[in-house]
């Protein structure tokens, strides 16, 4: 893999402004050293998102999120930390060159390149004579050029190697056209993959083309659309068509409309309903859960009205329960799609008609079954099947509300149904085990993590003495704590580091929110060499504890097989003089 220098990034990050880069997107106002603003990664208020531009670093009081500049790049445009670091050495002037193998920085960049000139290729096609009745088409499906031009819209002739034609001449690697997904292989030759299709370039994050979906036009394939493959550029489940044009949009209504087809998100989008994305020719999964719950905290399904879009909307609207984004699901007339319901009634029609009267999922669940008129054990299958979706939920309040709302909707008892949950569960509980998340460890109350967060507060400031004092004395196996060991160690073996440089040696977002916070807290009295010797004796005491503990556990086991254990009692004595001193 080509790699980007280490000096390039520590350049960057260094070089980056903090309140630069955030106020791009959070509106700041400054208060005392640092900025404040709302928190652009949840819903919120009064600001809690703080940015400390002496540190370089940022951190959400409210939600946990943190970092520095690179980390706020990445995490706000859902781009990849190689693209964050490029991006920000294209504002600051820095070049950023690739090391390692060339082969496969230039292997990335052909299959960029190869898609760009690709769309450019189907695009200017779409609007000269061998793409005529194409276009004639789409505008008598009510798309207007302007759309067409800004979703790139194209159209791929009949040909077989109208794409080859173009792009040969740039001699790419063989291994460029196979991991393309643009060409088919046979009789020993390549040929286009895409024949006859009206071209939906599909983009990534930042605006690049990295995969299309063509629909069929002019030929009488049976595959109505025909996507690109899995590639290099083009993951699946990590992408939502149109979400480049629409995630400012989707920020400010704060939900998405989330709908099934291409055309779907270009019809409402042209008639001003501008928060939708699509899932691009794959299924819903919990990836894009994860994705789509940083821009929005509610997401309303708009599937085709016919029965497979029901159920894909029931299993969409499930994952994101299970995400902790609230599922609303709009109800569209059998036998439309979003796109047929605009052409037909206008985006008035449908924001009146769909948004304002979507449902919540269990309701619609219950109703697109039919639950009234069913049977009393059609009903208890039914019911089951939703309890076993609810045992899939994690956050324990949203679990109990659709337990609650599901007695209520269906007139059963609430104990009664808690009562068949139970039951339910516990014929799998492994599996629901599994399937929980780890707790989040409530940071810092015992007297222990508070003397281990002072010992790093000491390191962290500009206490010389104190900061000396640390080094000499702290055993980093007394910290408990990993992350803050981790930190230790790096104010341990560095001197003169910064915040946002510290932020870098973690990835982990959980880890993240801790640092950032300690960093970030303003600390008013300044730490010591009081605090510090505090500090340490707490943790040394603690440590002497724990051990104690052990030991009189080896004690016990060596008493009970009639064994000598004085050595271990004065080893005991020993610590307890220390927690006692
Ligand atoms: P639809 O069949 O509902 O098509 O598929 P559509 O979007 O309404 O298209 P028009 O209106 O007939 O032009 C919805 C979505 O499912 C995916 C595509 O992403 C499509 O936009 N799909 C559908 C496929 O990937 N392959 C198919 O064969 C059909
Ligand atoms: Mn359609």
């Amino acid at each position: 893999m080509a790699r980007i220098p280490q000096e390039t990034i520590d350049r960057i990050r260094d070089s980056a402004d903090i309140v630069d880069v955030v106020s791009r997107h959070v509106d700041l106002k400054k208060r005392g050293r640092n900025f404040f603003g709302l928190c652009p990664f949840h819903n919120e208020k009064t600001p809690s998102f703080s940015v400390a531009p002496d540190k370089g670093i940022y951190h959400c009081f409210g939600c946990g999120n943190g970092g520095n500049a690179v980390n706020f790049i990445m995490e706000y445009e859902k781009i990849s930390f190689v693209e964050a670091i490029q991006q920000l050495g294209r504002q600051l002037g820095i070049e950023v060159e690739f090391t390692g193998s060339d082969d496969s920085k230039e292997f990335f960049s052909n299959l960029y390149e190869i898609h760009r000139g690709a769309a450019g290729l189907y695009h200017s096609t779409l609007f000269l004579d061998r793409g005529a009745d194409a276009k004639k088409y789409l505008l008598d499906r009510g798309l207007n050029d302007e759309i067409l031009k800004l979703f790139k819209v194209g159209f791929a002739p009949e040909q077989s190697s109208f794409l080859l034609n173009k792009v040969k001449p740039k001699n790419y690697s063989r291994e460029v056209f196979e991991k393309s997904g643009l060409f088919g292989f046979s009789n020993n030759e390549f040929y286009d993959r895409f024949r006859s299709r009206i071209m939906f370039p599909i983009f990534n994050s930042s605006g690049k083309v990295i995969a299309f979906g063509g629909r069929v036009f002019g030929s009488d394939d049976p595959a109505k659309y025909m996507n690109s493959p899995e590639t290099p550029l083009y993951r699946k489940s990590e992408i939502f068509y149109g979400l480049h044009l629409t995630r400012d949009a989707i920020r400010k209504a704060g939900f998405a409309i989330l709908v099934e087809g291409y055309t779907d998100l270009i019809q409402l989008f042209q008639g001003g309903i501008k928060n939708v994305v699509a899932v691009s020719g794959t299924a819903f999964t919990e990836k894009h859960v994860q994705q789509i719950r940083r821009f929005a905290s509610k997401v309303y399904l708009a599937y085709d009205g016919d029965s497979a879009g029901i159920s894909a909307a029931l299993r969409a609207g499930y994952a994101l329960l299970k995400g902790g984004v609230e599922p609303h699901v709009i109800t569209i007339p059998d036998g439309l799609d979003p796109d047929d319901w605009v052409q037909q009634d206008g985006a008035e029609g449908f924001r009146t008609n769909g948004i304002e009267k979507a449902t919540g999922l269990l309701r619609f669940h219950l109703r697109s079954s039919g639950f009234k008129e069913r049977s009393s054990s059609e009903k208890s299958n039914l019911i089951k099947e939703i309890l076993e979706e609810a045992a899939g939920i994690p956050d324990p309040i949203i679990r109990q509300d659709l337990i609650n709302n599901l007695a209520q909707a269906s007139g059963v008892e609430e104990n009664q149904m808690v009562h068949m949950f139970s039951q339910q569960i516990r014929k799998k509980r492994p599996q629901a085990q599994m399937d929980a998340p780890k707790p989040k460890p409530k940071l810092f109350t015992s007297v222990n993590a508070k003397a281990e967060l002072g010992i790093i507060k000491v390191l962290a400031g500009d206490d010389s003495e104190a900061k000396a004092f640390v080094k000499e004395n702290l055993d980093l196996n007394q910290l408990e704590n990993e992350q803050l060991k981790k930190l230790a160690k790096i104010l341990m073996d560095k001197t003169d580091i910064n915040p946002a440089e510290i932020i870098a040696y973690f990835e982990a977002t959980e880890d993240r929110e801790v640092v950032t916070r300690i960093l970030m807290e303003e600390d008013k009295t300044t730490p010591s060499l009081q605090m510090a010797e505090e500090c340490l004796r707490t943790i040394t005491k603690v440590s002497a504890k724990e051990r104690i503990r052990e030991i009189r556990l080896k004690i016990r086991e060596l008493e009970a097989a009639g064994q000598d254990s004085t050595e271990l009692m004065m080893e005991v004595v020993q610590l307890q003089k220390e927690v006692n001193a």
